[in-house]
Protein backbone atom coordinates (compact mmCIF):
# COMPACT_ATOMS: atom_id res chain seq x y z
CA UNK A 1 0.00 0.00 0.00
CA UNK A 2 1.83 3.58 -0.64
CA UNK A 3 2.07 5.97 1.58
CA UNK A 4 -0.66 7.93 0.31
CA UNK A 5 -3.52 5.81 0.87
CA UNK A 6 -3.34 5.96 4.71
CA UNK A 7 -6.65 6.32 6.81
CA UNK A 8 -6.82 7.38 9.89
CA UNK A 9 -9.76 6.53 12.21
CA UNK A 10 -10.11 9.00 15.66
CA UNK A 11 -12.63 8.12 18.22
CA UNK A 12 -13.41 11.20 20.03
CA UNK A 13 -14.80 11.38 24.13
CA UNK A 14 -15.47 14.47 25.85
CA UNK A 15 -15.58 17.67 25.37
CA UNK A 16 -15.58 20.30 22.60
CA UNK A 17 -11.53 20.58 23.32
CA UNK A 18 -11.08 17.18 22.04
CA UNK A 19 -13.05 17.30 19.23
CA UNK A 20 -10.91 20.60 18.45
CA UNK A 21 -7.94 18.76 19.45
CA UNK A 22 -8.89 15.53 17.12
CA UNK A 23 -9.30 17.57 14.21
CA UNK A 24 -5.33 18.92 14.92
CA UNK A 25 -4.58 15.14 15.27
CA UNK A 26 -6.12 14.60 11.76
CA UNK A 27 -3.78 17.82 10.35
CA UNK A 28 -0.59 16.71 11.54
CA UNK A 29 -1.07 13.52 10.16
CA UNK A 30 -2.12 14.44 6.68
CA UNK A 31 1.35 15.36 5.62
CA UNK A 32 2.23 11.91 6.53
CA UNK A 33 -0.38 10.98 3.82
CA UNK A 34 -2.90 9.82 6.49
CA UNK A 35 -6.69 10.70 5.24
CA UNK A 36 -9.80 10.18 6.92
CA UNK A 37 -11.05 6.51 7.09
CA UNK A 38 -14.86 5.59 7.94
CA UNK A 39 -14.48 3.67 10.69
CA UNK A 40 -12.04 1.42 12.41
CA UNK A 41 -12.04 -1.56 10.04
CA UNK A 42 -10.85 0.78 7.45
CA UNK A 43 -8.32 2.10 9.07
CA UNK A 44 -4.24 1.98 9.34
CA UNK A 45 -4.05 3.92 12.36
CA UNK A 46 -6.53 4.47 15.20
CA UNK A 47 -6.83 7.06 18.03
CA UNK A 48 -8.68 7.26 20.88
CA UNK A 49 -9.24 10.39 21.97
CA UNK A 50 -10.01 9.68 25.53
CA UNK A 51 -11.81 12.19 28.34
CA UNK A 52 -11.63 11.50 31.67
CA UNK A 53 -13.77 13.64 33.34
CA UNK A 54 -16.69 11.31 34.30
CA UNK A 55 -17.22 7.50 35.65
CA UNK A 56 -15.37 4.83 34.13
CA UNK A 57 -13.89 6.22 31.59
CA UNK A 58 -10.84 4.10 31.54
CA UNK A 59 -13.00 1.48 31.20
CA UNK A 60 -14.84 2.61 28.50
CA UNK A 61 -11.02 3.33 27.12
CA UNK A 62 -9.39 -0.54 27.77
CA UNK A 63 -13.25 -1.98 26.69
CA UNK A 64 -12.90 -0.49 23.43
CA UNK A 65 -9.03 -1.24 23.40
CA UNK A 66 -9.50 -4.60 23.32
CA UNK A 67 -12.16 -4.62 20.23
CA UNK A 68 -9.65 -2.90 18.57
CA UNK A 69 -6.66 -5.65 19.42
CA UNK A 70 -8.99 -7.96 17.74
CA UNK A 71 -9.56 -5.30 14.50
CA UNK A 72 -5.72 -5.25 14.77
CA UNK A 73 -5.49 -8.86 14.23
CA UNK A 74 -8.15 -9.23 11.44
CA UNK A 75 -6.02 -6.89 9.75
CA UNK A 76 -2.84 -8.35 10.39
CA UNK A 77 -4.79 -11.48 8.84
CA UNK A 78 -4.99 -9.96 5.89
CA UNK A 79 -1.15 -8.71 5.75
CA UNK A 80 -2.33 -4.95 6.42
CA UNK A 81 -0.74 -2.70 9.40
CA UNK A 82 -2.77 -1.12 11.96
CA UNK A 83 -1.34 1.55 14.82
CA UNK A 84 -3.18 1.94 17.87
CA UNK A 85 -2.93 5.36 19.71
CA UNK A 86 -4.10 6.46 23.02
CA UNK A 87 -4.59 10.12 23.37
CA UNK A 88 -6.20 12.78 25.57
CA UNK A 89 -6.72 12.91 29.22
CA UNK A 90 -7.38 9.19 29.93
CA UNK A 91 -3.71 8.68 28.14
CA UNK A 92 -2.11 11.75 30.51
CA UNK A 93 -3.54 10.52 33.47
CA UNK A 94 -2.79 6.56 33.18
CA UNK A 95 -0.44 6.32 30.40
CA UNK A 96 1.61 3.74 32.15
CA UNK A 97 -1.40 1.52 33.06
CA UNK A 98 -1.84 1.24 29.17
CA UNK A 99 1.01 0.28 28.13
CA UNK A 100 0.80 -2.54 30.76
CA UNK A 101 -2.48 -3.26 30.51
CA UNK A 102 -3.05 -2.74 26.53
CA UNK A 103 0.67 -3.79 25.30
CA UNK A 104 -0.40 -3.69 22.27
CA UNK A 105 -1.33 -0.18 21.78
CA UNK A 106 1.62 1.72 20.05
CA UNK A 107 1.68 5.11 21.18
CA UNK A 108 0.28 6.97 24.93
CA UNK A 109 0.78 10.27 24.04
CA UNK A 110 -0.96 13.42 27.00
CA UNK A 111 -3.16 16.67 25.10
CA UNK A 112 0.58 18.80 25.24
CA UNK A 113 2.29 16.72 23.29
CA UNK A 114 0.36 16.39 19.64
CA UNK A 115 2.76 18.13 17.99
CA UNK A 116 5.24 15.21 18.27
CA UNK A 117 2.64 12.82 17.04
CA UNK A 118 4.58 12.49 13.10
CA UNK A 119 7.60 11.63 14.52
CA UNK A 120 5.96 8.96 17.16
CA UNK A 121 3.85 7.46 14.27
CA UNK A 122 6.89 7.04 12.00
CA UNK A 123 8.94 5.54 14.57
CA UNK A 124 5.87 3.32 15.10
CA UNK A 125 5.74 2.29 11.90
CA UNK A 126 9.50 1.22 12.00
CA UNK A 127 8.84 -1.06 15.29
CA UNK A 128 5.99 -2.57 13.86
CA UNK A 129 8.26 -3.37 10.48
CA UNK A 130 11.29 -4.26 12.78
CA UNK A 131 8.90 -6.83 14.62
CA UNK A 132 7.04 -8.47 11.54
CA UNK A 133 3.81 -7.84 12.39
CA UNK A 134 4.28 -9.67 15.95
CA UNK A 135 1.49 -8.18 18.53
CA UNK A 136 3.70 -5.93 21.25
CA UNK A 137 2.82 -2.25 20.23
CA UNK A 138 5.57 0.07 19.66
CA UNK A 139 5.19 1.90 23.25
CA UNK A 140 6.25 5.37 23.04
CA UNK A 141 4.72 6.96 25.66
CA UNK A 142 4.68 10.97 25.99
CA UNK A 143 2.62 12.48 28.65
CA UNK A 144 4.91 15.05 29.82
CA UNK A 145 3.91 18.70 30.34
CA UNK A 146 6.23 21.11 27.96
CA UNK A 147 7.15 23.92 29.24
CA UNK A 148 7.15 25.31 25.42
CA UNK A 149 3.03 25.20 24.22
CA UNK A 150 1.62 23.39 21.92
CA UNK A 151 0.23 25.83 20.82
CA UNK A 152 3.66 26.81 18.47
CA UNK A 153 4.06 23.44 17.11
CA UNK A 154 0.69 22.87 15.03
CA UNK A 155 0.56 23.44 11.94
CA UNK A 156 -1.99 26.33 10.62
CA UNK A 157 -5.34 24.49 9.97
CA UNK A 158 -5.36 22.52 6.59
CA UNK A 159 -9.09 22.58 5.93
CA UNK A 160 -12.13 24.37 7.24
CA UNK A 161 -13.94 22.75 10.34
CA UNK A 162 -17.36 23.63 8.62
CA UNK A 163 -19.88 26.56 8.36
CA UNK A 164 -19.47 26.53 12.76
CA UNK A 165 -15.48 26.04 14.25
CA UNK A 166 -14.34 25.47 17.18
CA UNK A 167 -11.26 27.89 17.90
CA UNK A 168 -8.86 27.24 20.88
CA UNK A 169 -7.69 30.09 23.03
CA UNK A 170 -6.59 28.85 26.38
CA UNK A 171 -5.71 25.20 28.03
CA UNK A 172 -5.72 24.22 30.95
CA UNK A 173 -6.77 25.18 34.79
CA UNK A 174 -5.62 26.29 37.80
CA UNK A 175 -8.70 26.15 39.49
CA UNK A 176 -8.15 22.57 40.82
CA UNK A 177 -12.35 22.12 41.58
CA UNK A 178 -11.70 19.30 44.31
CA UNK A 179 -14.17 16.49 42.22
CA UNK A 180 -11.86 17.48 38.83
CA UNK A 181 -8.80 15.87 37.04
CA UNK A 182 -8.32 18.67 34.43
CA UNK A 183 -5.82 20.60 36.54
CA UNK A 184 -3.74 17.22 36.60
CA UNK A 185 -4.42 16.30 33.07
CA UNK A 186 -4.34 19.38 31.16
CA UNK A 187 -1.82 20.99 33.29
CA UNK A 188 -1.62 24.86 34.02
CA UNK A 189 -3.28 27.62 32.43
CA UNK A 190 -1.85 28.54 29.37
CA UNK A 191 -3.51 31.84 27.14
CA UNK A 192 -2.73 31.79 23.12
CA UNK A 193 -1.43 35.40 21.86
CA UNK A 194 -4.86 37.16 20.20
CA UNK A 195 -2.67 37.96 17.36
CA UNK A 196 -2.39 33.79 16.67
CA UNK A 197 -5.84 33.53 17.63
CA UNK A 198 -7.56 36.36 15.34
CA UNK A 199 -5.09 34.93 12.24
CA UNK A 200 -6.55 31.47 12.79
CA UNK A 201 -10.33 32.86 12.85
CA UNK A 202 -9.60 34.46 9.77
CA UNK A 203 -8.42 31.52 7.84
CA UNK A 204 -11.71 29.31 9.24
CA UNK A 205 -13.58 32.12 7.61
CA UNK A 206 -11.97 31.91 4.44
CA UNK A 207 -12.57 28.45 4.95
CA UNK A 208 -16.45 28.91 5.12
CA UNK A 209 -16.68 29.37 8.86
CA UNK A 210 -19.42 31.96 9.98
CA UNK A 211 -19.56 30.94 13.45
CA UNK A 212 -16.15 30.43 15.50
CA UNK A 213 -16.84 28.93 19.55
CA UNK A 214 -13.32 30.07 21.10
CA UNK A 215 -12.76 27.35 23.66
CA UNK A 216 -11.19 26.57 26.77
CA UNK A 217 -11.11 23.98 29.89
CA UNK A 218 -11.44 28.07 31.66
CA UNK A 219 -12.35 29.58 28.97
CA UNK A 220 -12.96 33.49 30.63
CA UNK A 221 -9.62 33.16 32.62
CA UNK A 222 -8.17 33.56 28.95
CA UNK A 223 -5.30 36.18 29.52
CA UNK A 224 -3.52 36.61 26.15
CA UNK A 225 -0.85 39.05 25.06
CA UNK A 226 -2.43 42.12 23.09
CA UNK A 227 -1.35 42.29 19.24
CA UNK A 228 -0.04 45.32 19.96
CA UNK A 229 3.41 45.62 20.71
CA UNK A 230 5.99 48.15 22.04
CA UNK A 231 9.05 47.75 21.72
CA UNK A 232 8.64 44.15 20.12
CA UNK A 233 6.67 43.06 23.65
CA UNK A 234 3.46 42.74 23.61
CA UNK A 235 1.66 45.67 25.38
CA UNK A 236 -0.61 44.28 27.33
CA UNK A 237 -3.03 41.28 28.28
CA UNK A 238 -6.44 40.80 26.75
CA UNK A 239 -8.93 39.33 28.71
CA UNK A 240 -11.66 37.90 26.96
CA UNK A 241 -14.06 40.55 26.88
CA UNK A 242 -11.40 42.59 24.81
CA UNK A 243 -10.22 39.60 22.62
CA UNK A 244 -14.44 39.16 21.46
CA UNK A 245 -14.76 42.91 20.27
CA UNK A 246 -11.55 42.17 18.11
CA UNK A 247 -12.63 39.06 16.34
CA UNK A 248 -16.23 40.55 16.04
CA UNK A 249 -14.41 42.97 13.93
CA UNK A 250 -13.51 39.76 11.31
CA UNK A 251 -15.64 40.64 8.01
CA UNK A 252 -17.57 37.65 7.44
CA UNK A 253 -17.64 36.61 11.19
CA UNK A 254 -21.47 36.18 12.47
CA UNK A 255 -21.43 34.44 15.61
CA UNK A 256 -19.18 34.18 18.53
CA UNK A 257 -19.53 31.74 21.12
CA UNK A 258 -17.30 30.67 24.19
CA UNK A 259 -17.27 27.55 26.30
CA UNK A 260 -16.96 26.81 28.98
CA UNK A 261 -16.96 29.44 31.56
CA UNK A 262 -15.81 29.54 35.03
CA UNK A 263 -18.42 31.81 37.21
CA UNK A 264 -15.23 33.66 39.24
CA UNK A 265 -13.86 35.04 36.02
CA UNK A 266 -16.94 36.59 34.75
CA UNK A 267 -15.45 40.20 34.89
CA UNK A 268 -17.02 43.60 34.02
CA UNK A 269 -14.96 43.37 30.53
CA UNK A 270 -16.69 40.25 29.92
CA UNK A 271 -20.27 41.02 31.06
CA UNK A 272 -20.41 44.40 29.20
CA UNK A 273 -18.97 42.44 25.77
CA UNK A 274 -22.62 40.87 25.97
CA UNK A 275 -24.23 43.80 26.07
CA UNK A 276 -22.01 45.51 23.43
CA UNK A 277 -20.79 42.69 20.58
CA UNK A 278 -24.05 41.88 18.50
CA UNK A 279 -22.28 38.71 17.36
CA UNK A 280 -21.84 37.22 20.84
CA UNK A 281 -24.73 34.87 20.88
CA UNK A 282 -27.29 35.52 23.44
CA UNK A 283 -26.50 32.08 25.37
CA UNK A 284 -23.85 31.40 27.83
CA UNK A 285 -22.75 27.72 29.56
CA UNK A 286 -22.05 29.12 33.01
CA UNK A 287 -21.84 25.69 35.20
CA UNK A 288 -22.14 26.54 38.86
CA UNK A 289 -22.41 22.92 40.15
CA UNK A 290 -24.47 23.00 43.05
CA UNK A 291 -26.61 25.56 45.01
CA UNK A 292 -25.48 24.98 48.34
CA UNK A 293 -22.50 27.25 50.09
CA UNK A 294 -21.40 24.79 51.84
CA UNK A 295 -20.76 22.12 49.00
CA UNK A 296 -19.57 25.01 46.89
CA UNK A 297 -16.92 25.48 49.38
CA UNK A 298 -15.90 22.23 49.34
CA UNK A 299 -15.73 21.70 46.22
CA UNK A 300 -13.34 24.56 45.97
CA UNK A 301 -15.70 26.65 43.58
CA UNK A 302 -14.37 30.17 44.58
CA UNK A 303 -18.13 31.66 44.92
CA UNK A 304 -20.66 30.80 46.65
CA UNK A 305 -24.52 30.86 45.41
CA UNK A 306 -25.40 34.70 45.67
CA UNK A 307 -22.04 35.25 43.73
CA UNK A 308 -23.42 33.24 40.87
CA UNK A 309 -27.10 34.86 41.09
CA UNK A 310 -25.28 38.33 40.96
CA UNK A 311 -23.13 37.34 37.96
CA UNK A 312 -26.58 36.28 35.56
CA UNK A 313 -28.41 39.74 36.82
CA UNK A 314 -25.82 41.61 35.26
CA UNK A 315 -25.56 39.69 32.46
CA UNK A 316 -29.29 39.96 31.84
CA UNK A 317 -29.26 43.59 32.76
CA UNK A 318 -27.01 43.76 29.54
CA UNK A 319 -28.59 41.15 27.52
CA UNK A 320 -31.98 40.69 28.73
CA UNK A 321 -32.82 37.65 25.80
CA UNK A 322 -29.49 35.54 27.26
CA UNK A 323 -30.44 32.37 27.98
CA UNK A 324 -28.33 30.12 30.27
CA UNK A 325 -27.09 26.87 29.99
CA UNK A 326 -24.88 24.85 33.36
CA UNK A 327 -23.64 22.16 34.52
CA UNK A 328 -24.52 20.31 38.08
CA UNK A 329 -23.01 17.80 39.64
CA UNK A 330 -25.76 15.60 42.57
CA UNK A 331 -24.23 13.35 45.42
CA UNK A 332 -21.16 15.27 46.16
CA UNK A 333 -19.27 13.97 49.58
CA UNK A 334 -20.93 15.31 52.49
CA UNK A 335 -24.20 16.39 50.23
CA UNK A 336 -27.43 16.25 52.56
CA UNK A 337 -30.67 16.86 51.58
CA UNK A 338 -30.82 20.28 52.50
CA UNK A 339 -27.93 20.71 50.20
CA UNK A 340 -29.57 19.29 47.45
CA UNK A 341 -32.69 21.23 47.97
CA UNK A 342 -30.51 24.85 47.18
CA UNK A 343 -29.36 23.27 43.79
CA UNK A 344 -33.23 22.69 42.97
CA UNK A 345 -34.02 26.41 44.75
CA UNK A 346 -31.00 27.81 42.52
CA UNK A 347 -32.24 25.87 39.26
CA UNK A 348 -35.52 27.21 39.76
CA UNK A 349 -34.30 30.53 40.48
CA UNK A 350 -32.53 31.28 37.34
CA UNK A 351 -34.76 28.87 35.01
CA UNK A 352 -32.06 27.20 32.26
CA UNK A 353 -32.75 26.85 28.40
CA UNK A 354 -30.53 23.39 28.67
CA UNK A 355 -27.92 21.85 31.16
CA UNK A 356 -26.06 18.64 32.00
CA UNK A 357 -26.28 17.06 34.73
CA UNK A 358 -23.94 14.33 36.75
CA UNK A 359 -23.32 12.22 39.42
CA UNK A 360 -20.63 12.86 41.12
CA UNK A 361 -18.38 10.23 40.38
CA UNK A 362 -14.83 9.66 42.86
CA UNK A 363 -11.37 10.30 40.21
CA UNK A 364 -8.06 8.90 41.91
CA UNK A 365 -5.56 12.03 42.94
CA UNK A 366 -8.58 14.15 43.43
CA UNK A 367 -8.93 15.93 46.38
CA UNK A 368 -12.71 14.85 47.00
CA UNK A 369 -11.91 11.30 46.10
CA UNK A 370 -10.86 10.61 49.54
CA UNK A 371 -13.31 12.91 51.61
CA UNK A 372 -15.44 11.30 53.90
CA UNK A 373 -19.47 11.06 53.92
CA UNK A 374 -19.61 10.06 50.11
CA UNK A 375 -22.56 9.45 49.21
CA UNK A 376 -24.89 6.62 48.83
CA UNK A 377 -25.15 5.65 45.09
CA UNK A 378 -28.65 5.16 45.14
CA UNK A 379 -29.20 8.77 46.82
CA UNK A 380 -27.39 9.87 44.13
CA UNK A 381 -29.44 8.13 41.89
CA UNK A 382 -32.47 9.43 43.18
CA UNK A 383 -31.31 12.99 43.23
CA UNK A 384 -30.84 12.76 39.52
CA UNK A 385 -33.32 11.97 38.60
CA UNK A 386 -35.39 14.84 40.58
CA UNK A 387 -32.99 17.22 39.64
CA UNK A 388 -33.13 16.29 35.90
CA UNK A 389 -37.01 15.80 35.45
CA UNK A 390 -36.67 19.83 36.56
CA UNK A 391 -34.29 20.41 33.79
CA UNK A 392 -35.89 18.72 31.30
CA UNK A 393 -39.00 20.76 32.09
CA UNK A 394 -37.18 24.11 32.11
CA UNK A 395 -35.66 23.07 28.65
CA UNK A 396 -39.28 22.07 27.61
CA UNK A 397 -40.43 25.19 28.02
CA UNK A 398 -38.07 27.14 26.57
CA UNK A 399 -38.61 25.79 23.24
CA UNK A 400 -41.93 25.89 23.61
CA UNK A 401 -41.62 29.53 24.01
CA UNK A 402 -39.92 29.85 20.54
CA UNK A 403 -42.94 28.65 18.67
CA UNK A 404 -44.36 31.15 17.06
CA UNK A 405 -41.62 33.61 17.20
CA UNK A 406 -39.06 34.50 14.13
CA UNK A 407 -35.37 33.46 14.71
CA UNK A 408 -32.24 33.67 12.82
CA UNK A 409 -31.17 30.59 11.60
CA UNK A 410 -27.50 29.54 10.73
CA UNK A 411 -27.73 26.73 8.27
CA UNK A 412 -25.02 24.49 8.65
CA UNK A 413 -25.58 20.96 7.53
CA UNK A 414 -28.01 18.78 4.91
CA UNK A 415 -31.67 17.67 6.44
CA UNK A 416 -33.33 14.12 5.98
CA UNK A 417 -35.54 15.59 2.92
CA UNK A 418 -34.83 16.98 -0.45
CA UNK A 419 -34.02 21.19 0.05
CA UNK A 420 -34.04 20.74 3.94
CA UNK A 421 -31.49 22.27 5.69
CA UNK A 422 -30.64 21.91 9.64
CA UNK A 423 -29.24 25.16 11.23
CA UNK A 424 -28.81 26.72 14.71
CA UNK A 425 -30.52 29.36 16.25
CA UNK A 426 -28.72 31.84 18.81
CA UNK A 427 -29.60 29.47 21.80
CA UNK A 428 -27.69 26.33 19.68
CA UNK A 429 -31.44 24.42 19.33
CA UNK A 430 -31.28 22.46 16.00
CA UNK A 431 -33.71 24.00 13.33
CA UNK A 432 -35.08 21.99 10.82
CA UNK A 433 -36.24 24.40 7.47
CA UNK A 434 -36.96 24.22 3.90
CA UNK A 435 -33.94 26.95 3.03
CA UNK A 436 -32.80 25.49 -0.54
CA UNK A 437 -29.53 27.75 -1.40
CA UNK A 438 -28.89 28.97 2.26
CA UNK A 439 -26.42 26.75 3.39
CA UNK A 440 -23.56 28.91 5.37
CA UNK A 441 -26.30 31.59 5.44
CA UNK A 442 -28.19 33.24 8.13
CA UNK A 443 -31.82 33.15 7.56
CA UNK A 444 -35.18 34.50 9.25
CA UNK A 445 -37.19 31.79 10.47
CA UNK A 446 -40.69 31.34 12.06
CA UNK A 447 -40.48 28.27 14.25
CA UNK A 448 -43.44 25.90 14.33
CA UNK A 449 -42.78 23.09 16.18
CA UNK A 450 -41.17 21.44 18.91
CA UNK A 451 -39.32 18.33 18.28
CA UNK A 452 -37.70 16.50 21.30
CA UNK A 453 -34.44 17.23 20.08
CA UNK A 454 -35.02 20.25 17.63
CA UNK A 455 -37.25 22.78 16.64
CA UNK A 456 -38.95 22.65 13.07
CA UNK A 457 -39.90 25.80 10.80
CA UNK A 458 -40.34 27.90 7.43
CA UNK A 459 -38.44 30.93 5.91
CA UNK A 460 -40.18 34.22 6.80
CA UNK A 461 -41.55 36.09 3.61
CA UNK A 462 -38.13 38.06 3.68
CA UNK A 463 -35.36 35.45 4.04
CA UNK A 464 -37.37 33.05 1.47
CA UNK A 465 -36.61 35.57 -1.43
CA UNK A 466 -33.94 34.59 -3.84
CA UNK A 467 -30.73 35.96 -3.45
CA UNK A 468 -28.22 37.21 -5.14
CA UNK A 469 -25.34 35.06 -5.23
CA UNK A 470 -22.32 35.89 -2.86
CA UNK A 471 -18.58 37.01 -3.65
CA UNK A 472 -16.15 34.77 -2.02
CA UNK A 473 -15.65 36.89 1.19
CA UNK A 474 -12.24 37.97 2.24
CA UNK A 475 -12.13 38.14 6.07
CA UNK A 476 -9.81 40.44 7.03
CA UNK A 477 -8.69 42.46 10.21
CA UNK A 478 -8.84 46.37 10.73
CA UNK A 479 -4.95 47.21 11.19
N1 LIG B 1 -17.91 13.61 38.89
C1 LIG B 1 -19.04 14.02 38.25
N2 LIG B 1 -19.05 15.03 37.35
C2 LIG B 1 -17.88 15.64 37.10
N3 LIG B 1 -17.58 16.65 36.27
C3 LIG B 1 -16.26 16.89 36.35
N4 LIG B 1 -15.68 16.03 37.22
C4 LIG B 1 -16.68 15.26 37.71
C5 LIG B 1 -16.72 14.20 38.65
N5 LIG B 1 -15.63 13.79 39.29
C6 LIG B 1 -18.59 17.37 35.50
C7 LIG B 1 -18.67 18.84 35.96
C8 LIG B 1 -18.00 19.58 34.84
C9 LIG B 1 -18.36 18.73 33.66
C10 LIG B 1 -17.56 18.94 32.43
O1 LIG B 1 -18.20 17.40 34.13
O2 LIG B 1 -20.02 19.19 36.08
O3 LIG B 1 -18.46 20.92 34.71
FE1 LIG C 1 -12.15 21.40 36.44
FE2 LIG C 1 -12.90 23.34 38.06
FE3 LIG C 1 -10.99 23.80 36.24
FE4 LIG C 1 -13.53 23.47 35.44
S1 LIG C 1 -12.74 25.14 36.73
S2 LIG C 1 -11.71 22.53 34.54
S3 LIG C 1 -14.28 21.97 36.93
S4 LIG C 1 -10.86 22.42 37.99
Amino acid sequence: MSDLAKKLFIKTYGCQMNVYDSARMADVLAPLGYAPAKDAADADMVILNTCHIREKASEKVFGELGRLRLQQDRHRGAGRDMIIAVAGCVAQAEGAEIMARAPYVDIVLGPQTYHRLPEMVARAARAHGAKDGRRAGAHLLDTEFPVESKFDHLPELQAGQGISAFLSVQEGCDKFCTFCVVPYTRGAEFSRPAADIAAEARRLVSAGAREVTLLGQNVNAYHGASPRTVGGTPAMEWGLGRLIHYLAEIDGLERIRYTTSHPRDMDDDLIDAHGEVAKLMPYLHLPVQSGSDRILAAMNRHHDSAAYLRAIEKLRARRPDLALSSDFIVGFPGESEDDFAATLHLVEDVGYAQAYSFKYSARPGTPAATMPHQVLEEAKAERLERLQLLLRRQQESFNAATVGRTVPVLFEREGRHAGQLVGRSPYLQAVHATAPGLMGEIAEVVIEAVHPNSLAGRLAEAAARPRPTMAPREAALPA
